[in-house]
């Protein structure tokens, strides 16, 4: 109980510095999305064209990071997996994607200001959406 309510309290600090990201870590976040994220993902967010369709190796295209996408689908701990490990090792069974980690290039604390980053991109409504998912995923 006790342990829950520590862990329940860092996390709630963890959304506290989500929704606070400084100015800094924004701008950070904003640098490293335009030199290892855009050429697939677009520098608007935008995503591949028919990114719902499997290209002709099979895989998915990079799907936007606007809110016409998914991203804002997934619980931040998700999100994060896939960006510092891919989505192949976070999926697992063998499944083949197109989307490399970052974990060895970058360290998590700028990976997570990227994330800050697209969030800040977010409608308001979006980005309470998200924040949820997040909580409901919360052990
Ligand atoms: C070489 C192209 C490429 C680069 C570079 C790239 N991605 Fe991706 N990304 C993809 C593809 C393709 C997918 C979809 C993978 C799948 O579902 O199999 C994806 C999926 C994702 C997802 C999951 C989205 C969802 O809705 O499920 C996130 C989050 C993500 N990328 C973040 C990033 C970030 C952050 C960067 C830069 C640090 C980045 N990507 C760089 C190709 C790329």
């Amino acid at each position: 109980m006790i342990k829950s309510a520590i862990s329940f309290a860092a996390l709630a600090m963890s959304f506290a510095g989500a929704v606070m990201a400084s100015e800094a870590a924004l701008e950070r976040g904003a640098s490293i999305y335009a030199e290892a994220c855009a050429s697939c993902h677009g520098a608007d967010l935008s995503g591949e064209p028919d990114w719902q369709q499997r290209g002709a190796d099979g895989r998915l295209p990079a799907p936007p990071h606007d809110e016409t996408g998914h991203t804002w689908h997934h619980p931040d701990p998700i999100l994060m997996a896939i960006i510092v490990h891919g989505t192949a090792a976070v999926v697992g069974g063998g499944y083949e994607s197109n989307m490399p980690g970052f974990g060895e290039k970058y360290s998590d604390e700028e990976l997570w200001d990227v994330l800050s980053w697209i969030k800040s991109q977010w409608p308001e409504d979006i980005r309470a959406r998200q924040a949820e998912i997040t909580q409901q995923a919360a052990p």
